[in-house]
C-alpha cells in the first residue's frame, strides 16, 4: 500500500491535488510522523506524484468504516475470513463486489454491510467479471436497485449501465498521464471508445483538434452519445462500427488502443497514423513471465507496415489478475 511522504508544510497541496485527482486512497487516513506526513494512494497514481517521495506504508491507519473485514469476521466463519472481499469497485453510486463460490450463501449478507458502509449507495451487483471482446459485464444483483448511474473522476462526468459497460476505476491514471501528453492541434483516433473513458477526459482536458471515438457496441455508443453531451465536448466524431473496418487511414497524431486484447488491430491503428507519423498508445492483458510480448508485438507490426518505431514508455496500468498485468506500450512510428 503505497503514499506519499512529504514534509508537512507541503502536505496540504498535495492532499488537495490527491483528492481532487482521485488518487488519494479513500480507506486509508492521513498520518502524520514527525515532521512529515503520509498521504494514502492508490496503486497506479505513483507518476502524477513523481516529484515527491513515494513509500511502501509500514503501518497504514484504516478508515473504520470502510473495513469490511473488520464488520463480516464476526458474522462468518474463520475457515472462509481469508476469502471475504478486501476491496471492491464503487462506480457512482453502485458497488461491484466479487464474491468467490465458496462465500456463495454469505454473499448478500456481504452486499448488505456494504451498504451499510456506504449509506449512499443505492445497489450493490456481484461481479462474475466480462466477456469477450465487448467486455460485456456478468453481474447479479444482491442488494437495492438500479444499474443506472453517474460516475465522476478526473473532472469529467459518465452516464453509464454498470450491467451492459464496463467501468475501470483503476485507469484513471493513465487516463490523466495521457492527457498530459497531447499537444494543442492532435488528431486522435481513439479505437475502442466504449463510453467514453479516453474520449471523454482527452476532449475536457485537452486542446485536440479533432478526435475520432469509435466503439462496436451499441449500449456503449448510447452512453457514448450521450457522454458527449454531459460534458459538452465539441470536437469528437464517433463512428459506430468495428475500428478493424472503419477506422480513417492517414489522419492521427496519437490513437488510443484502449483495449486489453487488440493486438490484431496493430496494423489498422499504424495505418490511421499520418504519413509524417504519430504516437500509437497499445494496451494489452499480459502474463508477467512473457512481459516483453506487447513491446515485439507493436514492433513486429511496425516492420510488417514498413514504418520506423521508437518505443517511448511502457508502463503498468494496473494487476488484471494473479500474474497477469495490464501494460501500455507509447510507440513513436515514422
Ligand atoms: C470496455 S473498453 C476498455 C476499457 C477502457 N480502456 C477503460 O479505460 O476502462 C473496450 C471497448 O472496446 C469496444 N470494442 C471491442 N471490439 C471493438 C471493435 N472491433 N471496434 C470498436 N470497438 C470495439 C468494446 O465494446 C468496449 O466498449
Amino acid at each position: 500500500m503505497k503514499a506519499v511522504r512529504i514534509p508537512r508544510v507541503e502536505a496540504e497541496k498535495v492532499r488537495r491535488l490527491a483528492e481532487k485527482t482521485g488518487a488519494k486512497d479513500k480507506n486509508r487516513l492521513i498520518v502524520t510522523r514527525g515532521e512529515f506526513v503520509e498521504i494514502p494512494i492508490y496503486d497506479g497514481y505513483e507518476e502524477l506524484f513523481s516529484q515527491y517521495e513515494i513509500i511502501q506504508q509500514e503501518n497504514p491507519v484504516f478508515k473504520k468504516k470502510a473495513d469490511l473485514l473488520h464488520v463480516l469476521k464476526p458474522l462468518i466463519p474463520e475457515n472462509l475470513h481469508h476469502l471475504i472481499p478486501r476491496s471492491y469497485k464503487i462506480v457512482g453510486d453502485i458497488a461491484l463486489v466479487k464474491i468467490p463460490h465458496e462465500l456463495e450463501s454469505f454473499a448478500e449478507l456481504i452486499a448488505e454491510k456494504i451498504m451499510e458502509i456506504h449509506p449512499r449507495l443505492k445497489a450493490v451487483w456481484r461481479d462474475f467479471g466480462k466477456e469477450g471482446m465487448l467486455r460485456r459485464p456478468h453481474l447479479q444483483l444482491l442488494s437495492g436497485e438500479g444499474s443506472e448511474t453517474l460516475h465522476r473522476e478526473f473532472g469529467c462526468v459518465y452516464r453509464l449501465d454498470v450491467t451492459k459497460v464496463m467501468f475501470s476505476p483503476g485507469n484513471l491514471g493513465e487516463k490523466m498521464r495521457l492527457v498530459r501528453l497531447v499537444r494543442n492541434g492532435e488528431t486522435i483516433v481513439d479505437m475502442f471508445a466504449g463510453i467514453g473513458y479516453f474520449t471523454i477526459p482527452l476532449a475536457v482536458h485537452t486542446k485536440a483538434r479533432r478526435i475520432y471515438s469509435i466503439e462496436i457496441n451499441p449500449d456503449s455508443y448510447h452512453y457514448l452519445l450521450e457522454n458527449i453531451q454531459l460534458n459538452r465536448a465539441e470536437n469528437v466524431i464517433t463512428i459506430l462500427g468495428d475500428s478493424m473496418k472503419v477506422t480513417p487511414e492517414g489522419v492521427a497524431d496519437r490513437v488510443v488502443m484502449g483495449h486489453i486484447f487488440c493486438h490484431e488491430f496493430l496494423q489498422v491503428a499504424i495505418c490511421a497514423l499520418k504519413p509524417e507519423g504519430g504516437v500509437i498508445h497499445y494496451h494489452e492483458s499480459v502474463p508477467e513471465a512473457v512481459i516483453q510480448r506487447p513491446v515485439e508485438r507493436v514492433k513486429n507490426a511496425a516492420e510488417k507496415a514498413g514504418r520506423k518505431v521508437e518505443i517511448t514508455g511502457f508502463r503498468k496500468v494496473k494487476n488484471y489478475s494473479p500474474g497477469v498485468v495490464h501494460v501500455v506500450v507509447d510507440a513513436k512510428i515514422v
